[in-house]
Order: structure tokens, then C-alpha cells, then sequence
């Protein structure tokens, strides 16, 4: 790995082995994406350390989600932060899936009532002031640079709408770091080889656990959100893995 000398806030430093710059790591994550979309519920199932769907439903309505509000949910993939959010809107309301891997929008479109769009966290294609909601699950580490995704995110929602982030956030300690990488890498490893379709789903989840193990620290995160001009931006951490982080434009 090197440093990227060209972004002022990337999430992780540029894993040399697999892309040489933020542009390559862009059609990297889309293709193996788009190669790996079949396989994503079924590992995330098995991996999901609890983050399945009570967690995200639970995790939206702690954020301020409600019925009747139109809702940004960026990378979306197979749409598991999306269906939740159909689930507390009842009916009312929207739910705008984005996402720059068609592969994995497809399984989201397919199943539930959302309107999914071709973008990514640092180009929405919507107006200023168009959503009370932004969420993003799991997929920080995949931005470029964390203050223009998030400034991003305050162009589209309306004033005093609010954001949720979701990450799963390595332990400080470093044998929770260890334990936590052991099983995303090791059990993982295993779990892919025997009941996935795409031979390409270990490298994804090798790759998931080096993000997080890589990634910027929380401070990094809150941080980015203030300086893209989020207000009472918080983090809450349950069960001290899981991060959300919110804030109010
Ligand atoms: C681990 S999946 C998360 C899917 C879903 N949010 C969930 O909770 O399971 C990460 C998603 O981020 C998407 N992604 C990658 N780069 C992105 C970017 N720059 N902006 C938005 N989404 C991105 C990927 O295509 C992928 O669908």
C-alpha cells in the first residue's frame, strides 16, 4: 500500500496490489461488484455479526428516519438499508436507490418498491434540497474522499434533514482486531468457497476486511461530516463494532 497524495480525505490509504489511484479503484469496486451482486446476501447473512435487517431498521429509526420522508439511500447494493426503509416509510414517502454498480442494483430493484438510479456518493443524480433522508450502509470505505461524498449528501437533503451512516469499525484493541479480522477473513474465506457462485466473492470479502482494518478512525469520520457542514454530528456505537454516525444539515 502507498499514500494518495490526491485526495485531502480518502477513507483508507490505496491498496496498491489491486488499483493505483482513486480512479482504478472506481472500476475495481464496480466490476468485482457487478461480478460478486448474486452472491451478496448470502455471505452478508452468514457475516453479518448482527448487522442484518432488525439491526438496519433499528439503526434508521434511532436516526430520525419517520413515515412520509424522502429518502437518498446511497450505495444501495442488493437494496438491504433500502428495504427497511420502505418498511418504516409504510407506504409513505420515497425511496431513491443509488449506486454505481448496476449488478447490485438490479437484485435491489428487483424485489422492492424503489426508484434505483446509476450514481455514486460523490454525484447524486438529484436536485439540491431533494430528501429529509441520506443513509449509506457499509460502503465508506469504498468513497473516494469522505468530505466531498458527505458535502454531496448536504446538497440533496432539504435544511434540518438528516444523515445516517453505517460502518462496521475495527476494535482498538488489538486482540478484538485480531478476532475480527481472523473471522472476516478466515470464516469468510471459507463460507464463499463452498456456497458462493462467483469465484470472486472470497477476494471481496478479503478486501472488505482490509478496508476495515485500514480505514480512517471514527474521529476521521466525525470530523469529515463537521467540515461538510453537518450539524450535531454524533456517533453510537452498539456492541462496539458498529458505528453510525449522524448529523443534521
Ligand atoms: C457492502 S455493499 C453495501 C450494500 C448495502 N448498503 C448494505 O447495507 O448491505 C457496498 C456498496 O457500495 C457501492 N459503492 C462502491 N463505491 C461507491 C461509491 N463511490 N458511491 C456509492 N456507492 C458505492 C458498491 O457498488 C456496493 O453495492
Amino acid at each position: 500500500m502507498g499514500a494518495n497524495p490526491t485526495n485531502a480525505a480518502p477513507p483508507h490509504p490505496i491498496f496498491t496490489d489491486r488499483y493505483r489511484d482513486g480512479l482504478e479503484k472506481r472500476d475495481w469496486l464496480k466490476n468485482i461488484f457487478d461480478d460478486t451482486a448474486q452472491d451478496y446476501d448470502r455471505v452478508e447473512s452468514w457475516l453479518a455479526l448482527g448487522s442484518g435487517r432488525w439491526y438496519r431498521r433499528e439503526a434508521l429509526k434511532r436516526s430520525g428516519l419517520s413515515s412520509g420522508m424522502a429518502v437518498a439511500d446511497v450505495a444501495c447494493g442488493t437494496g438491504l438499508v433500502a428495504r427497511e426503509a420502505v418498511r418504516i416509510l409504510g407506504g409513505t414517502g420515497r425511496v431513491v436507490g443509488i449506486d454505481p454498480s448496476a449488478g447490485m442494483l438490479k437484485f435491489a430493484s428487483d424485489r422492492i418498491k424503489i426508484d434505483a438510479r446509476v450514481g455514486t456518493a460523490e454525484s447524486i443524480p438529484d436536485s439540491d434540497g431533494a430528501f429529509d433522508f441520506v443513509s449509506m450502509g457499509y460502503a465508506l470505505r469504498h468513497v473516494e474522499d469522505l468530505v466531498i461524498a458527505f458535502r454531496e449528501f448536504h446538497r440533496v437533503l432539504k435544511p434540518g434533514g438528516r444523515v445516517c451512516i453505517l460502518e462496521i469499525t475495527a476494535p482498538e484493541s488489538r486482540i478484538g482486531r485480531t478476532l475480527l479480522g481472523a473471522y472476516m477473513r478466515t470464516i469468510a474465506g471459507i463460507f464463499c468457497r463452498v456456497g458462493c457462485r462467483s469465484k470472486r466473492t472470497s477476494e471481496l470479502w478479503r478486501y472488505y476486511w482490509d478496508t476495515i482494518d485500514q480505514c480512517v478512525r471514527p474521529e476521521a469520520v466525525t470530523q469529515a461530516l463537521t467540515a461538510a457542514g453537518f450539524k450535531d454530528v454524533r456517533r453510537h456505537v452498539p456492541l462496539g463494532v458498529f458505528s453510525e454516525y449522524t448529523g443534521t444539515k
